[in-house]
């Protein structure tokens, strides 16, 4: 069996045309340019992992554009939703990509969960969730596995994003431990590269494909960081190399003075 290439990207707050922008910068422009940086980077074929805030609000044509844009360009992809999406309207708006939650490729599986909250920025694990990863990773037995989800389980020491960690992240934890393949988990939301460690379990948050939000900053701030990208290489052996790429030669910035999203 050969290593699983994939890509994951995130964040792309989508609006109902391609004008939509989100503190200044035109999301579906830098979607696109971190499409083609992936394709310059030698990941054209890569499978695609979008992990939340597809669309800005939930718009029907949000999804529709990201259904067109990912069919045109001949792509795979995998999704799964975020604080800013609605799972039903993203089911029947991306009609060529059928939502897959539980998905086995080269011997690994690629689990896909919903960390979304109703009325709420924060993340939960709702109890069907939580029974649907136990048996999700009951198929998945003896298998290594990645899991995506859009929040994040562990903090990333930005204490107003803080409070959006997923709040039985324990119960998660335990559940995806006692699997014992559970090579890493890869999340959203946060909009900032953070490589960081939940018990056993790495833990790989994704900069967004629009705008970042400042390190380690007590409120919301909006970093001068371009678009980017994160790429996952998943070896037979079952070994996992990770790496995020910030695109060079994005020419919009965003509008640092933004006070929220
Ligand atoms: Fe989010």
């Amino acid at each position: 069996m050969s290593t699983v290439h994939i890509t994951q990207i995130t964040d792309l707050h989508l609006g109902s045309d391609k004008s939509e922008t989100l503190g200044g910068v035109t999301t579906f422009d830098s979607f696109q340019s971190v499409l083609q940086a992936t394709e310059a980077h030698g990941r054209a074929d890569n499978l695609l992992l979008l992990t939340g805030d597809l669309a800005g609000d939930c718009q029907p044509e949000a999804y529709q554009l990201l259904n067109q844009t990912l069919f045109d360009a001949d792509k795979q992809a995998l999704w799964l939703p975020g604080n800013h999406d609605d799972v039903e309207t993203m089911k029947a708006n991306l009609s060529h990509y059928p939502q897959r939650r539980i998905y086995e490729v080269g011997g690994w599986g690629i689990l896909l969960l919903d960390s979304s909250k109703p009325n709420s920025p924060g993340g939960h694990i709702s109890d069907g969730e939580l029974v649907f990863a136990e048996q999700g990773l009951k198929q998945l037995a003896g298998k290594p596995v990645l899991v995506a989800m859009h929040h994040s389980p562990v903090l990333v020491n930005s204490a107003w994003i803080d409070k959006q960690q997923i709040d039985n992240h324990q119960r998660l934890y335990q559940i995806l431990e006692a699997h014992g393949g559970v090579k890493a988990v890869v999340t959203g939301h946060v909009h900032q590269h953070n490589d960081s460690i939940w018990g056993d379990i790495p833990v790989y948050s994704t900069p967004s494909s629009c705008v970042q939000f400042e390190k380690y900053s007590a409120d919301f701030a909006l970093s001068a960081q371009p678009p980017g990208y994160r790429w996952l290489d998943l070896h037979a052996d079952g070994s996992l190399q990770t790496g995020v790429e910030f695109l060079k030669d994005f020419a919009q910035r965003c509008d640092q003075s933004c006070v929220g999203y």
